[in-house]
This record gives structure tokens, sequence and C-alpha cells, in this order.
């Protein structure tokens, strides 16, 4: 959604909690000149996220430098699954930029080989080759490539066809933002490839229709023949709602790549390294993907990300034409390792699947009291709250705004609403919050959701 916040800072009650601060204007008046500055010398496209200044961010908490505090809903972006400001990844990064190893490039480096090899032993047969790059774009676009080389391998230069989902998001680059689904985005794009087609994703609420045949019956209106699909990606859950696939339709579906020479690749962009409540996010469809991308969450914090896959694909590549100038940078690696280590080491997927199950019910509850809340998806700490308005499904952009801004207020951290419509409120703390701060947030949204709701009611009474 194109909007904006404003600068001019509030007064907004003060709040002082043993987790929340909140003690002065908002935006704080002493970061306006920073806004400005980040205004005037950056593209208007970076503008639309809550204006708080972040200075300093530990654990499950984002401070500014002017006393106020919040608990985060965030993780930046889904990136903190270990939370923020880890000791783990701080001595992990001097330490490696200490030891003058800065970047490497394709050489060989040691604590690549460390990474690769750690993360190929997380994941499931036959995920077992990894190739490391800096952003989920980029994941997406090499899994694209490999796509379409085996495609054109198995079944000739017809067989090119990528089949994703409508509301998608992959990435902003040419070939990943045509995999996603989300038509506005494209329209720069003028000369869309033919060879990338959405179908509708099966949430059972914005798609009723969540049976397979309807995967396949969609798929035929394209005038694609099976034959042709060189791979189906799909975000394991879609990040615009944090919905997932039915588990006998992914069954399904991956029997339907198998029989039609197709890849099946899982962006685990957001899902992967615990965010789900478990290691990885297909673990709950009981499918093993041939290819995955990962990005976000596996370091907590520096740029790098990975496309996993099955040997035979990964190898299609002669030796140097698939690289990156930056592939496995090795301060990147070092804060991967570290943050995955702490993942493992803390059973960060089991506090998730915990404090998840306790996040989605207490959701639920105020779901159960507001019919603009259409509906509340997600597993593990990533949830999708989707205002409606009431009786519909017509997503409402302004309410979901107006309840972020409002939990800003009361020290909460979001990102500005996501998906169809700007509809969907996103919920997705790092993976260390606790049961006291997961009980007192939502007690804070639940209040912002009806301070909303009041204002909305006398604007309309005027
Ligand atoms: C599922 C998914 N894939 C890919 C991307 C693109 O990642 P990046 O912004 O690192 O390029 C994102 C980013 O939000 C994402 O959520």
């Amino acid at each position: 959604m194109a909007r904006e916040y404003e600068l001019t800072p509030r007064r907004v009650p003060r709040i002082e909690t043993a987790l929340r601060r909140i003690v002065t204007e908002l935006p704080a008046p002493a970061s306006v000149p920073v806004l400005e500055k980040l205004h005037r010398y950056e593209p208007v496209a970076m503008r639309g996220q809550p204006p708080i200044v972040w200075d300093r961010a530990e654990g499950f908490q984002v401070f500014d430098a002017y006393g106020n505090c919040w608990i985060d809903w965030s993780s930046g972006v889904l990136i903190t699954n270990a939370g923020h400001g880890r000791r783990e990844i701080i001595e992990a990064v001097s330490g490696q930029a200490a030891s003058k190893l800065l970047t490497n490039y394709c050489f060989p480096s040691e604590i690549r080989a460390r990474l690769v090899e750690k993360i190929a032993s997380l994941l499931p047969e036959p995920l077992k080759k990894v190739f490391l790059l800096t952003t989920g774009s980029e994941a997406v676009e090499c899994a694209i490539k490999l796509c379409r080389t085996n495609g054109i391998k198995v079944g000739g230069r017809s067989k090119n066809v990528i089949v994703s989902y409508d509301k998608a998001f992959h990435g902003r680059t040419l070939g990943s933002q045509q995999a996603g689904g989300i038509p506005a985005l494209k329209d720069w794009i003028v000369n869309l490839d033919p060879g990338f087609v959405q179908i509708p994703f099966p949430d059972g609420f914005r798609t009723g229709n969540t049976s397979f045949e309807f995967f396949e019956e969609c798929l035929s209106k394209t005038g694609i023949k099976p034959v042709d699909v060189a791979g189906v990606v799909l975000e394991t859950y879609q990040g615009g709602s944090a919905s997932f696939a039915p588990p006998e339709y992914m069954k399904r579906l991956r029997k339907w790549c198998d029989v039609n020479g197709a890849l099946l690749v899982c962006d685990e962009v957001q899902a992967g390294f615990g965010r789900t409540g478990t290691m990885w996010g297909f673990e709950h469809y009981g499918i093993v993907p041939d290819l995955a991308t990962f990005g976000k969450g596996i370091s907590s914090s520096l740029p790098i990300s990975a496309v996993a896959g099955r040997p035979d694909i990964m190898d299609l590549h002669p030796p140097g034409s698939m690289t990156s100038t930056h592939t496995g940078n090795p301060v990147c690696c070092a804060a991967a390792l570290a943050s995955i280590e702490i993942v493992e080491k803390e059973n960060l997927a089991e506090n998730a699947r915990k404090q998840g199950a306790l996040l989605l019910s207490l959701l639920n509850d105020l779901k159960a009291k507001h019919p603009e809340i259409g509906c509340v998806d997600g597993k593990g700490l990533v949830a999708g709250l989707s205002c409606v308005k009431p009786g519909t499904k017509e997503p409402d952009g302004d309410l979901a705004w107006d309840i972020v801004e409002r939990s800003i207020t009361k020290g909460v951290l979001m990102f500005s609403p996501v998906g169809f419509g700007g509809g969907t409120v996103k919920i997705c703390p790092p993976l260390v919050i606790t049961e006291e701060a997961i009980r007192e947030s939502a007690e804070a949204f639940s209040e912002a959701f009806s301070e909303a709701l009041a204002a909305r009611k006398q604007e309309a009474a005027v």
C-alpha cells in the first residue's frame, strides 16, 4: 500500500512496563532531522515503515536513542530468528572480521565450507548441495534458472514454464518479480515473460477451493501443458497472509511434479530456520522439495541467502557458471553459522511452536469478538491477521494501517500491513520471545484494535 507516516510528532500516552517504554512524542522530536535526511536522500520507495529511528535491538526488543523501547513483532522483516543483537553472532562477526578475511568471492575458504556443510547436514535428503548468495531474490532467481536448465535438458526448450501462485512475493528482481503473483508490482516489466504463470493459492479463505484438481483446472485454463512445466515455485506459506496450503494438496503437487518432470521449489526465505515451529516450513506438508531457497532468518543479521537442492540439479551448470561476487562472504558465513547454532542449541523452533500456539489462540480470541477480522493464519511465530469489511472478504487496508500505527504508540513494533489490499497485519517476533512478552504485546495489540474500531465509529457518527 502506497502510504507513509506523518513526520510531525504527536503526543501519545506514556507507557512504562518492564518490557515496553514510550516516553516521548512519536515520532520522537529529536529523531525528526534523521527522518528528514532519509526523506531527502533516499527514494520515496524507501518510505512506508513506522518512523522509529532504530538505535539498537536486543532479543525481542527494539530501542531508539530517545528512551523508547518496543516489543518487536517484526524481526526486522523476519530476519532475527535467533533474536536481535545476539552476543554469539556479534562475537562470530567480530572474530571473522579480526581474522582479516573479509571477502573470498568463489575462492575456497574454511568458513564457507563449514556453513554449506552445516546447512546440508540439517536438511533432509536429497537437499544436500548448497549455493550461497546474498539476497532472497537472488536465491529465487537461481532456483528459476535451475528449473529452466533442467526443463530444457529433460524436455527441450518448450519445457520452460514456471508455475507459481497468485499473491505470492518472491522478490523484486526481474525473474523473482515475475514469479510473484501481485500484478501491480509487475507493471514496470511491460514485456512479461509468457513462461511465468500464476494460479490461485489454496489458502481456504481467499481461495475456497483447496482441492488439487483445482490446480490442474487452473493450469489448464492458462493454456499451459503439464509437459511444458519446468518448475512449480511456492512460498512455503504465503508471506502476504501467513497462510499454508493443505498437506494433502502439497502431497499431490509433489507427485504431480514427479510425474510431469517438473521441479518443486519451496521458497523458504521467510519460513526457514525455525520460524514456523519446525526447522523447515515444508515439514508441515510431509514433503521434500527438489530445491529450497533461504534468506532472512539464515543469519539473524548480515545479508546472506542460499539455494539448496538435489545434487544432480545443483550440478547442472559447469564450473564458473553459477557465481556471485559476494557468494558466501566470510563475515556473513560466520554470522549465519552462529545464528544457526543458536537456533539449534536453544531449540528455537520448539519455542516458536509453543509461543506461536499461544499467540494464535490470543489472536483467534480477538477474531471471535470482531467481524472486522476475516481470518487469522499462521504457524509457529508467524501470523497474519486479515482485516476485512465485516461480512465480506474485501480487505480493509485502512483499518489494518490504523491498528499498526496505534500499536506502535503502545510499544509494540510491527512493519506496515502487507498482503492483498494491504489488509493483513503480520506478526513475526524473534523466536526468543517469552510467554510474558507474547501476553503483554497481544494485550496492547488488542487495545489498539479496539481503539481503532472506536475511532472509526466516532468518525462515522460525525
Ligand atoms: C518468500 C520470499 N522470497 C523472496 C524474498 C526476497 O528476498 P530479498 O528481499 O532478500 O531479496 C522475500 C522477501 O520478502 C520473501 O518473503
